[in-house]
């Protein structure tokens, strides 16, 4: 089976390059815990994004929630993307790289007043707004600046998009969105407003989605609201679909997002919504397959019932498997001939949960490398310095040219704003 990530990540004999980096050459130069990401696999996944909106007004907003490095954001903007924020530490990162605020899309439940205004006078192009709190309070804030806000309201349409329940969030009982048969009438409250200015209307039913069928159902019921609200004599510029395409992390057959888009822009153009801008928000589709965490067998260590093989990669450096049950991908960066063994692959913090891996059959022996696959997205971004561990450097691959794009935390740096007291 072919590794996810590929072609960018492949073996050449027994060895794992990621394009045309050795992986072994990565972790001799910068040391392991590694995230290795490959800017070719990034710009090829964006790639069906672009042909499939090409046609028509449009604008692919990288979810940076999923890898919010500057490279990262960096390779996305010179592609002509903009960026799904959650924070104004998110649109620090875009205004940080250049990115151009125009092309921000700025979602999240709980938006604090003092970002709105930081997002406001920065000119975002649209704040999805999720409650009727945050309409008054939105327009408060730009009445009080003398300005109008642009916005969507992220409608939830209550579909289920059959993926694990933290990262589900287009259902009745989600803390997400405005609900579906409250929407119309908020979009007339959001007309009345003197701060505000009526963009479109935003959906986001969850993440992971490996299944077109919830994104048109969902899409639907999306299309009814737009039609009752023009009816209401509200003009709706843009759609925004939202992200949470799947990728595969290990045999889940997920639609190519050609497949997937097209079918979704077709439905749009057989209602007779074609003209309008489209935006989408993907985040792990875009990064998830084309990065990998490279960690070292420290320790093998046979147990009663598991053999355990212990490197230095942890929950803290990649929480997925211990938050959701995640299986990720664990392959050798050398393959080894030998006989392989059932091993659980754990990291070494004091927490029974954190593991990476379990039951994984693996030729191995202490101080080898692995690689966790798929491990560009919700991986570094979702890492924490848990038992004082700095995080660790992230590279970025570019055909033969390596960068190093984040320098490994130092401890010092864990402590520097702490204080003793007396
Ligand atoms: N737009 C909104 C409003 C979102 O909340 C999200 C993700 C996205 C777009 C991007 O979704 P994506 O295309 O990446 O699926 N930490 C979890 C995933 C959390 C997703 C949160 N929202 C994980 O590791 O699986």
């Amino acid at each position: 089976m072919n590794l996810p990530g590929a072609p960018f990540l492949h073996r050449r004999g027994s060895d794992l390059w990621l394009e045309d980096t050795a992986v072994a050459d990565l972790a001799a130069a910068y040391g392991t815990p590694l995230y290795a990401y490959s800017r070719g696999a990034m710009r090829a996944a964006l790639e069906p994004y672009r042909m499939a909106l090409a046609a028509r007004p449009h604008l692919v907003c990288y979810a940076m929630k999923a890898n919010s490095n500057l490279a990262v954001l960096q390779t996305f903007a010179a592609l002509g993307c903009g960026f799904d924020i959650v924070s104004a530490g998110e649109l620090r990162r875009v205004l940080a790289i250049g990115g151009d605020p125009a092309r921000v899309v700025f979602s999240g439940v709980g938006k604090t007043r003092d970002e709105m205004r930081f997002a406001l006078a920065s000119g975002v192009r649209c704040f999805n707004v999720e409650s009727e709190s945050e309409l008054h309070q939105l327009s408060d804030v730009a009445r009080a600046e003398r300005r109008r806000a642009p916005v969507s309201l992220r409608v939830n349409p209550d579909v289920d998009p059959k993926t694990h329940p933290y990262i589900s969030t287009g259902l009745r009982g989600n803390k997400f969105g405005v609900a579906h048969d409250r929407a119309a009438a908020l979009y007339r409250l959001a007309a009345e407003l003197p701060g505000l200015e009526i963009a479109g209307i935003a959906c986001h039913i969850g993440s992971q989605i490996t299944d077109t069928a919830p994104y048109l159902e969902a899409l639907d019921r999306l299309l009814d609201l737009v039609e009752a609200i023009d009816r209401d004599g509200l003009r709706l510029h843009h759609i925004d679909l939202g992200g949470g395409l799947g990728i595969r992390y290990r045999d889940e057959t997920v639609p190519a997002t050609a497949d997937w888009l097209g079918a979704m822009l077709a439905r749009i153009d057989t209602r007779g919504h074609g003209e309008r801008e489209i935006l989408v928000e993907p985040g792990r589709s875009l990064v998830g397959n084309a990065g990998i965490l490279v960690t070292r067998a420290l320790v093998l260590k046979p147990g009663a019932e598991h053999d355990f093989c212990i490197v230095d990669a942890a929950m803290n450096d990649l929480m997925r498997p211990a938050l959701y049950d995640a299986w990720m991908g664990i392959t050798p960066v050398a393959q080894r001939s030998d006989p392989p063994q059932l091993w659980d692959v754990v990291g070494p913090i004091c927490e029974s949960g954190d593991w990476l891996g379990r039951a994984r059959e693996l030729a191995l022996r202490e101080g080898d490398l692995l690689a966790v696959t798929s491990a560009g997205a919700y991986a570094m971004a979702m890492a924490s310095n848990y038992n004082s561990r700095p995080r660790a450097a992230e590279v970025m691959v570019d055909g033969s040219a390596v960068h190093l794009v984040r320098e490994r935390e130092t401890v010092q740096s864990l402590y520097a704003g702490e204080r003793t007291i007396g």
